[in-house]
């Protein structure tokens, strides 16, 4: 059942591309959907002087690359959208911020509900947190404030701007984005594990073999050179994407989908990841730089625009994550992501070992969980479609939702419009993941890299394979 929601969202960075290509499709879809109708307003924050009318023509055209819906419900939409010029470090344009939201909270009877949305570059996260508390914006209905990625760029760092918006908003109130845990099947894996008692059985070092996450890539880093350079898909992909895809296959089965609980669950296992001694990140974890393809006619990364033409930042990494916990110590997790691999692809391959046969599954068998679903599926065993497989020991719960699936940021605006904070990141779970990363980050600092060591459109350098070929195994999908 939908209920109306009532909130006015203040949008720093409105004219920017998160909120153009993200959030006012997904909130046009709520519009559409009724969680939107007549109590909200949207108030698009930034630098450049535009009108209203002109902040809506903008919102409506972007509309119109993704939906087919009349103009005239566009424009109804687009009434809700007001823009106010606002600098971050301009304490007075605040002032003007909190007046608007008040006349449009009274216009439009939104509850004193504030979502504060940070679709802006990082390094104004912490001002602009700090000053909508010391100018005032705060209500006496909820405030919720919204932090993109990346939420810093190592540990350190990371302290810093949690310290800074802890200040100003109890953590309860921080909703910090990764997109992934808008999606579908990454919602669903709790629900997969609860619903199928011999899958979760099965789940642990008597019967797992190895667990493979990748995420892939087929085309490079486009227009992000800039942002890329300051990153690396090591920043960029593992420590947050594929961090919380392991955090929902590997904690401990929640007693229940209550987001105090399943945080608590990522949060140890998170603690439990293996530190690695520098030896071991040689050992453990691999880089890669693209080169043009086999016909001299893609750019090399360090080709692209914005990037530096002796840029030793990595564009792949495989690695080998280990837990010491009861339930996963000596089960290797696998993880790889880059650009211009064969495919696009994002997936969880778990390979269980010859003891699953007593509880009734094939030996070896692979389950692969599809998170971008391919051709319409979205679970295999051993290749072939679950429902068409011989083994039934998995099963998808409600099939049928999958199908109307709603986009990651449209789902992801409900739970902050509900206070449902479960498919968010916590504090605890980023200072684990990025003390990990850390040790890998510095390793690779104090080494120069021979790049670039991948042609375009393969699975990346040769050492990814070798990585799993020295355990004996071997990565599931392989082009
Ligand atoms: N784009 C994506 O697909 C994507 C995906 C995941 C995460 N993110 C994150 O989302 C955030 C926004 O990314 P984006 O790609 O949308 O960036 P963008 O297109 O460059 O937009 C940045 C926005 O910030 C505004 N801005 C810049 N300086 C300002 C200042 N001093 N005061 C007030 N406003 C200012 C800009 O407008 P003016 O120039 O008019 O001020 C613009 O609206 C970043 O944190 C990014 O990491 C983006």
């Amino acid at each position: 059942m939908v209920t109306e929601k009532s909130a006015i969202f203040i949008i720093f960075g409105g004219s920017g591309d998160l909120a153009h290509r993200k959030l006012y499709p997904s909130l046009f879809r709520l519009y559409k959907s009724g969680f939107l109708k007549d109590h909200f307003a949207v108030i698009g924050t930034a630098r450049r002087p535009w009108s209203d009318d002109y902040f809506r023509e903008t919102v409506i055209t972007s509309l119109k690359d993704y939906f087919d819906d009349s103009e005239s419900v566009m424009k109804e939409f687009a009434q809700h959208f007001f823009y106010q010029s606002h600098d971050v470090n301009d304490s007075e344009h605040y002032i003007a911020l909190k007046n608007l939201a008040a006349k449009l909270d009274d216009q439009f009877s939104a509850g004193h509900n504030r979502v504060y949305y940070m679709a802006i570059a990082p390094r104004f996260f912490g001002t602009v947190a700090e000053h909508i508390n010391s100018e005032g914006l705060k209500t006496d209905g909820y405030n919720r404030l919204v932090i993109e990625k990346p939420f810093g760029r190592d540990l350190d760092s990371a302290c810093e701007l949690n310290g800074n918006i802890s200040k100003a908003f109890p953590e309860d109130d921080i909703y910090r984005i990764d997109h992934y845990l808008g999606k579908k099947m990454v919602q669903v894996i709790p629900d997969l594990r609860a619903h199928n008692p011999k899958f979760e059985k099965a789940l642990n070092n008597k019967y797992v073999s190895n667990i493979q996450v990748t995420l892939a890539e087929k085309i490079g880093v486009e227009d992000r050179g800039g942002y890329y350079e300051t990153a690396g898909v090591l920043r960029d992909m593992v420590q947050n994407h594929i961090m919380q895809i392991i955090g929902a296959t590997a904690m401990d089965e929640p007693e229940a989908t209550d987001a105090k609980i399943i945080h608590k669950h990522k949060c140890d296992l998170f603690a439990s990841l293996k530190e690695m001694t520098p030896e071991q990140v040689d050992q453990d974890f691999v880089r890669g730089q693209y080169d043009t393809d086999n016909l001299g006619e893609e750019n090399a990364y360090r080709q692209e625009d914005k990037v530096a033409e002796d840029s030793n930042i990595e564009t792949f990494t495989a690695g080998k994550l280990e837990f010491d916990s009861d339930r996963w110590s000596g089960v290797p997790f696998y993880v790889r992501s880059g650009k211009r691999m064969p495919d696009k692809t994002s997936r969880i391959d778990i390979v269980f070992n010859e003891k699953v046969d007593e509880l009734g599954i094939k030996p070896n068998t692979v389950v692969t969980l599809l998170i971008e679903r391919k051709d319409g599926h979205s679970i295999l065993i051993n290749g072939i479609d679950y429902k068409e497989s011989a083994q039934d020991f998995i099963k998808f719960p409600e099939e049928k939702e999958f199908d109307n699936a709603r986009e990651a940021y449209e789902s992801l605006i409900i739970d902050i419009l509900s206070g449902d904070r479960v498919h968010f990141t916590l504090w605890d779970e980023l200072r684990s993941t990025w003390k990990y990363i850390d040790t890998i980050e510095e390793r690779w600092a104090s080494q120069t890299p021979e790049f670039p060591n991948y042609i375009s459109g393969t699975m990346g350098p040769d050492s990814a394979e070798m990585l799993l070929e020295r355990d004996g195994n071997s990565w599931v999908w392989d082009d």
